[in-house]
């Protein structure tokens, strides 16, 4: 059954409790958190504080997406604060075998995540380290953007080529267009506008889980 992780890049942050709350309530199987550094992207989001605050409160796996340069800079406060997928993007400088290995030492689920503009090519050589590839449909940064339908070949090719891990795909996913993401063979759908515009998240995320 596919994965609801809401993002709570588009929840309230002054009532970022009630909104987490809201979302596990309404049958979230993960909370994904967005990590921005205002270099790696153009914009800044949350930190290991919010994450350990979550934690406190979440019944569900925290998915901590950094969209950071350097993020072995910070592999250690996000896992300190209670990470429990923990992802970095293929696109970094650095030793990506090295932070992947760091994250399983420490007891997480290690993710790697791709840009719309970069090929699976990036990650194919760290397949078999990665519990998680991001394939993000929007270009990283902002909320609230259109699904890019060309990121959808990802998705095919690394079941294709045999990978069994977790394939997420993150921005610009709703209801209508969540099928044709998991017919492709994905399995967490990180969702931020969409749910929380939603009348009755509750009724979206039982409609949601029927399609995969
Ligand atoms: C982009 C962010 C968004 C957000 C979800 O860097 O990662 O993808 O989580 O976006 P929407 O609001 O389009 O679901
Ligand atoms: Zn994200």
């Amino acid at each position: 059954m596919i994965r609801i992780a809401p993002s709570i890049l588009a929840a309230d942050v002054l009532n970022l409790e009630r909104d987490a709350r809201k979302m596990m309530d309404a049958g979230a199987d993960w909370l994904h958190v967005d990590v921005m550094d205002a270099h790696f992207v153009p914009n800044l989001a949350y930190s290991p504080a919010v994450v350990r605050r979550l934690k406190e409160i979440s019944t569900v796996p925290l998915d901590v997406h950094l969209m950071m340069d350097h993020p072995e800079r910070f592999l250690d406060p996000f896992l300190d604060a209670g990470a429990d997928i923990l992802t970095i993007h293929a696109e970094v400088a650095g030793d990506l075998g090295a932070m992947l290995g760091k994250i399983h030492r420490r007891g997480a689920r290690a993710g790697l995540a791709v840009r719309p503009g970069t090929g699976i090519s990036a990650v194919i050589p760290f397949l078999n380290q990665a519990d998680l590839i991001l394939t993000m449909t929007v270009e990283p940064g902002f909320g609230g953007q259109k699904l890019n339908e060309g990121v959808l070949g990802k998705i095919s090719d690394l079941r294709r080529i045999g990978y069994t891990g977790e394939i997420e795909a993150d921005g610009g996913i709703k209801e209508s267009n969540l099928e044709m993401l998991t017919e492709k063979g994905l399995s967490v759908a990180v969702m931020g506008t969409a749910l929380y515009r939603a009348e009755d998240p509750k009724e979206m995320m039982r409609r949601l889980h029927e399609m995969g």
